[in-house]
């Protein structure tokens, strides 16, 4: 007998695992378990009642776990003898992994075999036997760890180490101004110089010489998201730039959690669906080029918090921020650094909806490598319902999604759209729970290559198995990929061929192009530094 779950537990992932290797809760967890003794390390002896069917019998065994990996994953391996009832045997696969600082999910895949008496009883009898057990161990589980959530800080699943190099590396001297900078896409850089108050724009040109062709330099893969010629289009004082980023950082407006090599961005504004204000456009540039800088982090998820991904920028805030043509056009210029930043970044980007994205959220979506959605995702661009003309990157990044006439409809209908048109449109790529093939995998399960199902019902897990599948792949390849195809799907001015050939010779000439070739030859999984 053959089984998988899953439970979604309101607790830090360390706190789950202790439990998990807590001889006391295990014993209060496990259906009709009398005792649980400690034999040896990670051995017990164990003495269970349990009925299956017309059967009760008390099994006597021993339980074990091996294969740990903390704080992620075990085996635990049960085994008993029930007198002439028979005899049981359980394989237990269980992996944890940290959707949110405080919320994880356990997956769990259950191997069984019974002999005996037992085996009598045909296999529908014992499925249901085993899938009430499971039912009932995470319902006590639940109980058990709800328990000790409130003993847990915020740190416990934070990696403190690794926010305060974040924040560091964000209050680090960025010289005399931090620049917003904005990719130079020739084909739709069309601004006129604006200023405002505390932040200068001007136009941005393709003139400027390409990154990579300076002499002695070799494209990073930091780097790679600088695209051509960047060229400041909203220079911020130091001082201020920094100002902004740590008001929206303390007053949690974006949070940032970096866990297993994946940073998890989210946008906080429940009470607001987590519209963006302007300082929220402002800080978003320097936050993900502080993600691109740390090598800790492989790739980004961009979230909202509670039930919305974002319901695209404040508009009350637009009588102060956007009330006339000049205002307009610096506002649109934040708006369009801030989701260049978000596109060029050289890790993989992965954006998780729920709720409503609208409008300036759906062009922070788009700018994602990836769009995981829920099945309550709503999404739309009510521009022609507000008279604004949504900017010419955002359309023509929806251009390059979903095609022509269906980019028509969004933009001159401004209705929202559910997720499963969103992916049969393509505007999405995943949507929880839905595109489950014969084999019981879904799509992306098989494209990824998961040994386990991934959450059905959670665009959060299904993201975080995908970022973390990608984050093992090479990082140089990554970023190239996707600066070329950003470029080209942004327009072919966009796409420097000489920085394109230039990214292509530093891949074949990096340390990992020499790692995979003998990860390959060595039959093993290859370990990338990135450069
Ligand atoms: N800017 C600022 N606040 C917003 C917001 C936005 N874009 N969208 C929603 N909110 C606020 C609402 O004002 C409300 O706040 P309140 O409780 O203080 O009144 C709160 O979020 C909840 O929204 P509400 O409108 O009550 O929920 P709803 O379920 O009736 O409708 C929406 C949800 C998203 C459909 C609706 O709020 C809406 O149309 N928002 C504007 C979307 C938009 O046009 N975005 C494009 C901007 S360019």
């Amino acid at each position: 007998m053959e089984m998988v779950g899953e439970a979604r537990l309101e607790a830090a992932r360390e706190v789950v695992w202790d439990a998990l290797n807590d001889p006391a809760v295990l014993q209060a967890s496990i259906p009709g378990c009398e005792s649980l003794e400690s034999t040896a390390e990670n051995e017990f002896t164990a003495t269970v009642v349990s009925k299956v069917g017309p059967i009760k019998a008390r099994f006597a065994g021993k339980v074990s776990l091996s294969n740990i990996a903390p704080p992620r994953s075990y085996t635990l391996t049960g085994e008993g003898s029930g007198g002439a009832a028979g005899f049981a045997r359980a394989d237990i696969e269980v992996s944890l992994d940290a959707l949110e600082p405080t919320v994880t999910l356990l997956r769990y895949g259950v191997k069984a075999n019974v002999g005996g008496k037992l085996a009598q009883l045909g296999s529908r009898m014992i499925d249901a036997a085993a899938r009430k057990s499971a039912d009932d161990f995470f319902e006590l589980f639940r109980k058990q760890v709800d328990g000790r959530a409130s003993d847990s800080t915020l740190s416990s699943g934070v990696q403190p180490a690794g926010m305060q190099a974040f924040m560091q590396q964000l209050s680090a001297p960025v010289g005399e101004a931090a620049t917003v900078e904005a990719p130079a896409v020739a084909s739709v850089a069309a601004t006129a110089p604006v200023a405002t108050e505390g932040v200068t724009a001007k136009a941005s040109t393709s003139e400027a010489v390409p990154a990579a062709s300076e002499p002695g330099r070799a494209p990073a893969p930091r780097d790679v998201p600088a695209q051509p010629a960047p060229t400041p289009v909203s220079q911020v004082p130091a001082a201020e730039a920094q100002a902004a980023v740590m008001d929206v950082l303390t007053s949690e407006k974006i949070k940032v959690w970096i866990s297993d090599q994946v940073a998890v961005v989210t946008l906080n504004r429940p009470g607001s669906r987590n519209a963006m204000t302007y300082g929220m456009w402002l800080a978003m540039p320097s936050i993900v080029a502080a993600l691109d800088r740390n090598p800790e982090v492989r790739a980004v998820i961009i979230t909202g918090a509670g039930a919305d991904f974002c319901a695209g920028a404040d508009i009350p805030e637009f009588e102060k921020v956007r009330a006339d043509v000049a205002q307009a056009t610096t506002y649109e210029v934040a708006v369009d650094a801030c989701c260049d930043a978000i596109a060029n970044i050289s890790k993989p980007t992965v954006a998780v909806l729920r709720g409503y994205c609208l409008g300036g959220g759906a062009h922070l979506a788009m700018s994602c490598d990836f769009r995981f959605a829920g099945q309550d995702a709503m999404m739309g661009i009510p521009a022609a319902r507000l008279s604004i003309i949504y900017g010419v990157k955002g359309t023509r990044k929806l251009l390059s999604l979903v095609g022509l006439a269906e980019a028509k409809k969004i933009l001159y209908g401004g209705q929202r759209f559910d997720a499963t048109h969103a992916l049969r449109i393509g505007f999405v790529d995943q949507v929880a729970g839905l595109g489950v093939v014969a084999s019981g995998r879904s799509l992306w399960e098989r494209l990824i290559g998961a040994k386990q199902q991934v959450a059905r019902s959670d665009p959060m897990a299904e993201a975080r198995t995908f970022a973390t599948s990608l984050a093992g792949n090479a990082p140089l390849s990554m970023a190239g990929a996707k600066y070329l195809l950003n470029g080209m799907a942004m327009g072919t001015g966009a796409l420097d061929l000489v920085r394109s050939e230039a990214l292509i010779a530093a891949a074949a000439a990096s340390d990992d192009y020499r790692e995979g070739r003998a990860a390959f030859r060595e039959k093993r999984a290859p370990k990338f530094q990135g450069s």
